[in-house]
């Protein structure tokens, strides 16, 4: 569940919740509501300011209690910086700070403040979503294999100060929705994750939310399609590789053709034959993000009713040595007919994929766009800032950046020339599965081209992206900011 939003009037003195939050400046300027709060509460905010009890640097919190002339019994006063360097980035991080401070209680109830503070080529239906997808983000808490803890006091309502937003809210809600789901797929761990988990997880989605449907295939269903690079991945598993393919009719009237996603669904990489060190192989479970984002993003598109047709396909499998293991060496014969040489099974992403990219182009779609942490070299080419975003159609890679800018989930464009293509050359089959050493992301990419012919497609490489690493490290959620909004800008377009 995420946070319950909701829209405030109240003046924030006399708003009757178990926290408060304003914004102050660091040139100890305050912004309308914290002023507001100031004046019932005789002065005192700027006094802290004044003596620097209370910080306006950016990120800074500042947490008040029993402040007198305040209903409230805490007030929260999060730092936006110098107000002319004030932009999107530094409000989003006023918000996050904030909701950190708050996220783990005893604040039941918060009434936020911050979307009124003006952010250049920001408007207030902007700053409504973002601060309360932020706060969402931040009160998200994995459970699923932990003991019980009690959740009575932690954050699960938040009232915002933006007349009028209440459509922006919405969004809001359906995307943290997305995340929430994504997150959660991803976090799992891997003997839970399993490619039939994922497949439930669809079907799910498509009994509780109107105008979806689901299709589910099967192995058989696999072989008889072709789908000989897929099936090969998926040789050394003992559980069964699936197809899920999830279908949203929002247009209406006879339908439309429908915007793509795919998403790699590896729910353990070991590598496979070629098999990882074992040093990290347990972020592996993270490699069926793409799957989880687009269904993420899926799940938020049908819940804001988008009036567009959307179809969702994943190719679940997972990668593991076996005795009936596919090999370094072995060629398989993909959907399109093209055959590859497997000279890593590490290389596995872009194996199901291809097969998954054959098969979404029989709905017509308007445009595909894949998602897959699919590379270490998008690691090192961008680290875990950017998105790495591939694509040789300049608009629609247009319409993914700006769309990562605008909802700061943001993507950076790599080259997709032809000049790369050589490098996947094999004498023993149409391409070889890898490109070598050099511009690992963009071979990578080169190799899922062979498959898009003719079609408008952009691809997105997570792998820096979707979960932040080490033993704690979490799935972030990413890219389903930027694909719902994607989505959102594709109405009407
Ligand atoms: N899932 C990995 C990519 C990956 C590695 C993502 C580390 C995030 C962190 C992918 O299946 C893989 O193993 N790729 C290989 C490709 C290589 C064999 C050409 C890689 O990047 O090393
Ligand atoms: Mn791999
Ligand atoms: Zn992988």
């Amino acid at each position: 569940m995420t946070l319950a939003f909701s829209l405030v009037t109240d003046p924030p003195a006399l708003v009757a919740s178990d926290a408060v939050v304003a914004g102050v400046y660091e040139d100890r300027s305050l912004s309308a509501a914290a002023a507001e709060l100031d004046r019932a509460a005789g002065g005192a905010i700027s006094r802290l300011l004044a003596s620097g009890d209370v910080s306006g640097k950016p990120g800074a919190v500042t947490r008040l209690l029993g402040l007198g002339g305040v209903a409230s019994g805490r007030v929260l006063l999060a730092g936006l910086g110098e107000p002319a360097r004030l932009d999107a980035a530094r409000f989003l991080k006023a918000c996050t700070e904030a909701a950190k401070v708050l996220k783990t209680g005893p604040a039941r109830r918060a009434a936020v403040y911050l979307p009124e503070i003006e952010v250049p080529g920001r408007d207030l239906a902007w700053r409504a979503r973002t601060a309360a997808v932020a706060f969402d983000a931040q009160s998200y808490r994995y459970s699923a294999t932990l003991k019980p803890r009690p959740n009575g006091d932690a954050l699960a309502e938040l009232a915002l100060r933006a007349p009028g937003a209440g459509q922006a809210l919405a969004q809001a809600t359906a995307i943290a929705a997305g995340m929430r789901l994504a997150r959660e797929l991803g976090n799992l761990p891997p003997n839970i994750c399993n490619p039939a988990y994922l497949a439930a997880a669809a079907a799910n989605i498509a009994a509780a939310e109107a105008g979806v449907s689901l299709q589910v295939l099967e192995r058989a269903d696999m072989a008889q399609l072709g789908m000989g690079s897929l099936l090969g991945v998926a040789r050394g598993s003992a559980n069964p590789p699936k197809l899920i393919v999830l279908r949203y009719a929002g247009a209406g009237a006879g339908g439309t053709r429908p915007y793509a996603l795919v998403g790699k669904g590896i729910t353990f990489d070991t590598g496979g034959i070629s098999i990882k060190p074992a040093a990290a192989m347990e972020e592996m479970k993270f490699d069926m993000m793409g799957a989880a984002t687009v269904m993420g993003a899926f799940l938020a598109a049908v819940r804001m009713r988008l009036p567009l047709d959307l179809v969702c396909v994943v190719p679940a499998v997972e990668n593991m040595p076996d005795g009936d293991s596919y090999r370094p060496g072995d060629v398989v014969t993909s959907m399109s007919g093209q055959t590859i040489e497997v000279v890593n099974t590490d290389a596995e992403g872009r194996l199901i994929l291809c097969d998954a990219l054959t098969y979404v182009q029989r709905f017509e779609p308007r445009a595909i766009v894949d998602v897959a942490t699919l590379t270490g070299a998008c690691v090192i080419a961008l680290g875990k800032h950017a998105h790495g975003l591939m694509s040789r159609h300049d608009d629609l890679a247009g319409e993914l950046l700006a769309a990562g800018e605008h909802s700061l989930d943001r993507a950076w464009r790599l080259p997709l020339w032809d000049d790369y293509q050589q490098q996947l050359e094999s004498a023993f089959a149409d391409m070889a599965n890898v490109g070598g050493k050099s511009a690992g992301a963009i071979t990578a990419a080169c190799f899922l081209a062979r498959f898009t012919d003719g079609q408008r497609w952009a691809h997105l490489d997570i792998a820096g992206t979707a979960w932040d690493e080490g033993r704690k490290g979490m799935a972030t959620g990413r890219p389903v900011g930027l694909l719902a909004q994607w989505l959102i800008d594709r109405v009407g377009a």
